[in-house]
């Protein structure tokens, strides 16, 4: 049985006093420990975040790490830095960074293996445009990024990781996936690592990312494959958030 994960992606929003505001809120709420629960932060946030998540069921996250170990890379945080500061998580390969920063499928990969050398859970978020969508494209594209990170880390690696599915055309937009068009997705991602190693299939977590909010969160998490969330927008409000997380 996997034990199902809900993580906050804060990406690019907020003051520190706003970030520990919303932590703060969103460990008031936990309750029962039935699931798994992460905020990822923005880097500078860290250290702060840190400290005030000492001792709590909530976990603590990055949004990215350097494909990198150490040296001249101006810019770049190193797994090792983040380890540093008690983050458990890592996203890589967010669509954001994908689209907006040229982070490539090998240099997604790299990050992943980065992350694992310094004990961090890579989160690797895999996912289609709506062009692809429209032209077929879908399950070959989860297969080159999936081949990626295969190929540097070896599919065993994935006993430590968690994979995100975030389709391109749900995130921040509203229009979510439907619960069968995730699952479709999901089925498949879970179905591409049993060919390879059907007991790493069976444990890896798979989260559904894309537009996901109290009202349809229930819905989505029944889905035999979903495993949880990667939550944007609505992990920003500590209520809608916790709506989310108690909906497994
Ligand atoms: P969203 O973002 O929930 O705002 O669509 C999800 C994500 O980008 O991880």
């Amino acid at each position: 049985m996997r034990r199902s994960l809900v993580v906050g992606n804060w990406k690019m929003n907020g003051t520190l006093a706003s970030a520990e505001a919303l932590a703060k809120g969103i460990m008031a709420g936990l309750g029962s420990d039935h699931a798994d629960i992460a905020v990822c932060s923005p880097y500078v946030h860290i250290p702060a975040l840190s400290q005030l998540l000492k001792n709590s069921k909530l976990a603590l996250g990055a949004q990215n790490v350097a494909d990198k170990s150490s040296g001249a890379f101006t810019g770049e945080v190193s797994a090792a830095m983040l380890n540093e500061f008690g983050c458990k998580y890592a996203i890589v390969g967010h669509s954001e960074r994908r689209t907006y920063y040229g982070d490539t499928n090998e240099s997604v990969a790299a990050r992943f293996c980065q992350a694992q050398a310094q004990n961090i859970i890579p989160i690797l978020c895999v996912g289609e445009t709506l062009d692809q969508r429209e032209k077929d494209e879908t399950f070959a594209v989860i297969d080159e990024q999936m081949d990626a990170v295969v190929a540097a880390a070896g599919i065993a690696a994935f006993n430590t990781a968690v994979i995100a599915y975030e389709p391109v055309w749900a995130i921040g937009t509203g229009k979510t996936a439907t619960d069968e068009q995730a699952q479709e997705v999901h089925k498949y991602i879970r179905g591409y690592i049993a060919a390879k190693d059907r007991s790493v299939a069976e444990k890896i977590r798979i989260l559904y990312g894309g537009s996901a909010k109290p009202e349809n969160a229930k819905g989505l998490f029944a889905m035999p494959d979903i495993d949880g969330g990667l939550i944007g927008g609505a992990s920003l409000d500590a209520d809608s958030f916790l709506k989310i997380y108690h909906s497994i």
